[in-house]
């Protein structure tokens, strides 16, 4: 969809539908909505009265005008309590209307920024949230779709009565498609089937960005990743005919500077597990197991187009984790990079395995400050449901940081705490740590055993198991991939790159 900025009055918009929108419990609109109510004689304040419009969010209202103004629909677009809008309401809106024109056939539209008026949003957020919203939306995986759906909504036009305002109008929307469309990039490489999405495949996605942002790529094969001595990666990757890779992007916006930031991503093609097989129903999402990988990809291609003033490494250990006959076994002994050594107590505990290997290597590049996203625990789903992302690490000033870039971008992010005392859950009698703490605290444990290897480090890890997923159409998450937490990634570079280091 192309989104285009205009200066008008929006009732005059050459489109086959106008938007406006309504706060609850307003009965005499003003501003464009009162505009368009005027030029169709009353009909939209008609409707309040009558009960069928109340503004509720998310509410959408078709009205045909039949002749009586130029577009032949206007869509009144409900925004909830004045009180309660915020930028997420205004995704949400966006993405419920272009949702409802899609499916009615309209190509194109024209809209006003939801918000901006006495909603109290800058011009400018407002149109990013329209962005997002729409594009983040619409988005559809239909690929293996032998014949599409035919409708599509080509082009949003966001039209604005004062000339002054445009700038910002502008400049708000082109972040927000910048975001939009490195998370509907990360939700494409989610949603793809794992015979696919291979190891390799993910490392060529990884390409396709760096070279689309002129960003250096190393692409580590099995043998790299022996020399380095990656023992726990390699002992996941060793049940699996799919040849492991370690992905390591660098973007350099800084200059050759103190300020970097690590962005590492578990990249497990497909969980079956393990020897420790996972149940049918526990399997049978397991492609999204890369979502923290995929994640950090499509984040580093947004970051490359915003050029903020910092380096960023991505580093990816990518791998399935398969029970075939090299398989490793419970009760083995893993060497990491680092030199520490780890028993494996359950095979299906993997992601912290290889995300342990990639913290070193983030470490023996010199590497400061680590974020890690990961679909690491089934217990933070326990905890959290789909709501939220847990967020863990050892350094309270970055866990603050990646916190407030959730916050704006709309991830919704639970920080839990981490404690020694919980050390004593994953002691081994025969290596330096196990792979698991047990039943108790379980997206605490898996957190803190990743963090062991942080090595001084500032370190922040984020548990999206249960979040880079939606079961059914949530706002502007349509069901499945839901490209979390891209833009909490992109905002941090950005913001960090404004702070001092
Ligand atoms: N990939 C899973 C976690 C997961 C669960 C992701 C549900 C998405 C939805 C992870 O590798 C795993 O299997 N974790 C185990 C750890 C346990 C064996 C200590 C779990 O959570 O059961
Ligand atoms: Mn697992
Ligand atoms: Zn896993």
């Amino acid at each position: 969809m192309n989104i285009e900025i205009e200066t008008g009055n929006i009732t005059e918009a050459d489109a086959g539908a106008v938007v406006v929108n309504l706060f609850e419990g307003v009965t005499a609109p003003g501003g464009a909505t009162g505009a368009t109510d005027s030029a169709l004689g009353g009909g939209i304040s008609a409707l309040i009265a009558d009960g069928e419009i109340r503004g509720k969010l998310g509410e959408v209202t078709v009205i045909h005008t039949l002749g009586r103004i130029k577009p032949a629909r206007v869509v009144v677009a409900g925004l909830g309590k004045q009180a309660e809008f915020d930028p997420e309401s205004a995704r949400r809106v966006s993405a419920a209307v272009c949702r409802r024109l899609r499916s009615i056939g309209v190509k194109d539209t024209a809209t006003i920024v939801h918000g901006a008026g006495i909603g109290g949003m800058e011009p400018r957020g407002a149109a990013q949230a329209l962005a997002e919203g729409a594009l983040m939306g619409l988005y559809r995986f239909d690929k293996y779709k032998s014949s599409d759906e035919g409708r599509e909504l080509e082009t949003l036009r966001i039209v604005e009565f004062d000339a002054s305002k445009a700038p910002a109008i502008q400049a708000g929307a082109d972040t927000g498609i910048c975001l939009a469309n490195a998370v509907n990039l990360c939700r494409d490489m989610v949603n793809e089937p794992a015979n696919h999405m291979t190891p390799t495949r993910l490392a060529e996605a990884a390409l396709e960005v760096a070279l689309s942002g002129g960003m250096e790529i190393e692409v580590l094969d099995k043998p790299a990743i022996e020399e380095l001595g990656m023992g726990a990666l390699l002992g996941v990757a060793q049940g699996s005919d799919e040849p492991p890779k370690l992905i390591v992007m660098r973007y350099r916006g800084g200059s050759g500077s103190a300020k970097e930031l690590g962005l590492l991503g578990k990249g497990i093609t497909f969980d079956s597990g393990g020897l420790d097989l996972k149940t049918a129903s526990g399997m049978r999402l397991m492609k999204t197991d890369m979502s923290g990988g995929a994640a950090v990809i499509a984040a580093m291609g947004a970051i490359a187009a915003i050029n903020p003033r910092i380096d960023v490494t991505a580093i990816i250990p990518a791998t399935e984790n398969m029970p075939g006959s090299k398989a490793q076994r419970p009760g083995d002994v893993v060497t990491t990079m680092s030199g520490k050594t780890i028993e494996i107590d359950n095979t299906d505990a993997e992601g912290r395995l290889v995300l342990a290997d990639a913290l070193c290597y983030a470490r023996s590049l010199g590497i400061e400050r680590v974020v890690d996203a990961a679909t690491l625990t089934g217990a933070i789903v326990t905890s959290l449901g789909k709501r939220r992302m847990g967020v863990f690490g050892n350094d309270q000033g970055l866990i603050d940081q990646v916190m407030a870039s959730a916050e704006d971008a709309g991830d919704r992010a639970w920080q839990f705490p981490m404690d020694d005392a919980y050390k004593r859950q994953y002691k081994s009698e025969v290596a330096d740590i196990k792979n698991t703490g047990g039943r108790d605290a379980g997206s605490i444990t898996g957190a803190q055993i990743i963090g062991e290897f942080a090595d001084g480090a500032s370190w922040v890890h984020l548990d999206i198991a249960g979040v880079a997923r939606a079961e059914s159409l949530d706002g502007y998450n349509p069901k499945g991939a839901t490209g979390a937490p891209v833009r909490t990634l992109v905002n941090l570079a950005v913001m960090l790159a404004g702070t001092p280091a």
